[in-house]
């Protein structure tokens, strides 16, 4: 037997103390069963808190790189226009005309543009598209560190 089902089978009792009732066998298939069922439980769990982690590694690159010069949480200008809603604009279009779109603004955001940073020089692609995800998705009214980046 694998030596974490004889832990579970042994330890279940302590673990699980509602099934003790059962007989042997019966038992450790009982405790089995609630042991994957605890494992599938907590998998929901650990899949959120790393979307949770992937937008707080997004926000921290934003918070370090782009509200120097642009608002997330205002639509007024800074030094470069608002951020804010930029995916639900009613134009649907970025100042260069092209489309609001994961591709376009993520190849904005690597080639910058005349008074704003390149940054496919200190940012991988993969983190520019978690910028970008964080752009569309990301409510930055609700991120409390936005409330010292001012
Ligand atoms: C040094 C200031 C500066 C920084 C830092 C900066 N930007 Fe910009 N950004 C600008 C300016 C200014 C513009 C307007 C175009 C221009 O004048 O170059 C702009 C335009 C944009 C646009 C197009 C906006 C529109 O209305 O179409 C996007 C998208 C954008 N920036 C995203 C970012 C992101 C994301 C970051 C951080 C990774 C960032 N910027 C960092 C100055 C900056």
């Amino acid at each position: 037997m694998h030596p974490a089902f004889r832990f579970v089978a042994r330890h279940s009792l302590f673990i699980f103390p509602g099934i003790g009732f059962l007989p042997g066998k019966l038992r450790l298939a009982g405790n089995l069963l609630l042991f994957f069922a605890a494992i599938l439980l907590a998998l929901p769990a650990q899949a959120s808190h790393e979307a949770a982690t992937e937008q707080q590694t997004a926000w921290q690159m934003v918070l370090e790189r782009c509200v120097l010069c642009h608002y997330l949480d205002r639509p007024d200008y800074k030094f470069a226009p608002s951020l804010q809603g930029l995916f639900n604009r009613k134009s649907g279009l970025l100042m260069n005309g092209k489309p609001v779109e994961d591709q376009t603004v993520s190849h904005w955001i690597a080639e910058g543009s005349p008074n704003m940073p390149a940054f496919k020089y200190s940012l991988t692609p993969q983190q520019i598209q978690l910028i970008v995800k964080f752009l569309k998705e990301g409510n930055a009214a609700n991120v409390p560190m936005l409330r010292n980046s001012r």
